[in-house]
């Protein structure tokens, strides 16, 4: 079957990289001689042959079978306790994070130490103690078992982001977003992200693109602290992150320079983007394009619209709705929404 050669010296990078990428075949394991590791894979991409990489044809065992989370637990719940479970979780780098439900609070201790045994690459098992409020989006977690951190690394698009899931806001749901963001970018271009948080979309833009350079504004001072952390550790130039309220960061940098614009401006906070409305117009220009952010109801997206259209009015610029994406649920029913739309 299909294998990367991968000199032993270059097994971390690559291994990474073919797993932040989805090329790992996790039915097979990794195989190793004197001087190369060899990944199983699902499909080839294009290497740089001049790296000692190759792509070879290869017999690789079957990774051993530990079980699903609820095959596993089936050994220590009973049948009614094991309907009440919810096996779906989300994994941020080293950290799980479940939801327990009320009637099996007693029980949750020994689901997470089942879900640390299940999966390797959990390392840590949380929970959520409520939802993302405040003007932080900020979630309560409770520690269930492993390592007791709330800090981890999580690997996406090319790029490592460090953060504290309690402290800062963070969705892994929104990489495909951000890859969607990436692939949108020109070379050359001024970016604004609004609402930066640990930096993920200024580290993926800059890292992925030719983004002449990115500024991101975070009121939350421990979002700015990581954001700060995770432009160093993506050895990043182009990233300037400011930590304060767009309110009155924008006006603050428009007295310093009246004529400040910038080509694309991200708002990435559904629930009150379009407070911000002003501020973004207030530093946009002919061609800016805006990628609006809100949680609307299925046949209700044409609210976003008009919130867009009244602000644009107000700031005398005419505007074009390129396109309405739906990139997440929030809710049955209600889902999170991009609005594209440009200055023309
Ligand atoms: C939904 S989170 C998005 C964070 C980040 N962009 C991401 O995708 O992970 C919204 C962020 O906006 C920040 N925020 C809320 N109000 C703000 C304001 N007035 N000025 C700057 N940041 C703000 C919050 O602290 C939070 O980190």
């Amino acid at each position: 079957m299909l294998g990367l050669k991968v000199p032993l010296k270059d097994a971390e990078k690559w291994k990474q990289y073919i797993i932040v990428n989805n090329f790992i075949n996790n039915n097979y394991q990794y195989l190793k001689d004197k001087n190369h590791i060899y990944f199983p894979l699902i499909s080839e991409f294009t290497i740089i042959r001049s790296q000692g990489l190759e792509f070879v044809d290869k017999e690789f065992n079957k990774t051993k079978h530990k079980g699903t989370l609820r095959e596993n637990l089936g050994k220590s719940l009973t049948k009614e306790e094991l309907e009440f479970v919810k096996t779906a979780h989300d994994i941020i780098g080293s950290i799980a994070i479940l939801e327990i439900p009320q009637d099996l609070v007693f029980r949750e201790k020994v689901i997470a130490e089942t879900l640390l045994q299940t999966n390797k690459q959990i390392k840590t098992v949380l929970k959520k103690a409520d939802i993302h409020g405040g003007v932080y989006r900020t979630q309560k977690m409770i520690y269930l078992a492993g390592e007791k951190t709330k800090e981890t690394i999580y690997r996406e698009n090319n790029v490592q982001l460090k953060l504290d899931v309690e402290k800062v806001y963070f969705s892994i749901r929104l990489s495909n977003e951000r890859k969607r963001i990436m692939k949108l970018i020109q070379p050359g271009e001024e970016v604004l992200v609004m609402f930066s948080g640990c930096a993920p979309y200024p580290v993926v833009l800059a890292k992925n693109t030719e983004a002449k350079h990115i500024l991101g504004i975070e009121i939350n001072p421990d979002g700015h602290k990581y954001g700060l952390e995770n432009v160093k550790l993506n050895k990043i130039k182009s990233v300037d992150l400011i930590c304060g309220d767009v309110h009155e960061v924008i006006p603050k940098l428009k007295e310093k320079n009246s004529k400040l614009t910038f080509d694309r401006i991200l708002m990435p906070l559904p629930k009150t983007a379009d407070e911000f409305l002003d501020d973004a117009l207030a530093v946009s220009k002919k061609g800016t394009m805006i990628h609006f952010y809100d949680f609307l109801e299925l046949g209700k997206f044409d609210e976003a619209t008009e919130k867009i259209d009244k602000a644009c009015k107000k700031a005398g610029f005419k505007h074009k709705i390129l396109e309405i994406v739906k990139c997440g649920q929030h809710a049955p029913y209600i889902y999170r929404i991009c609005v594209d739309f440009k200055i023309i």
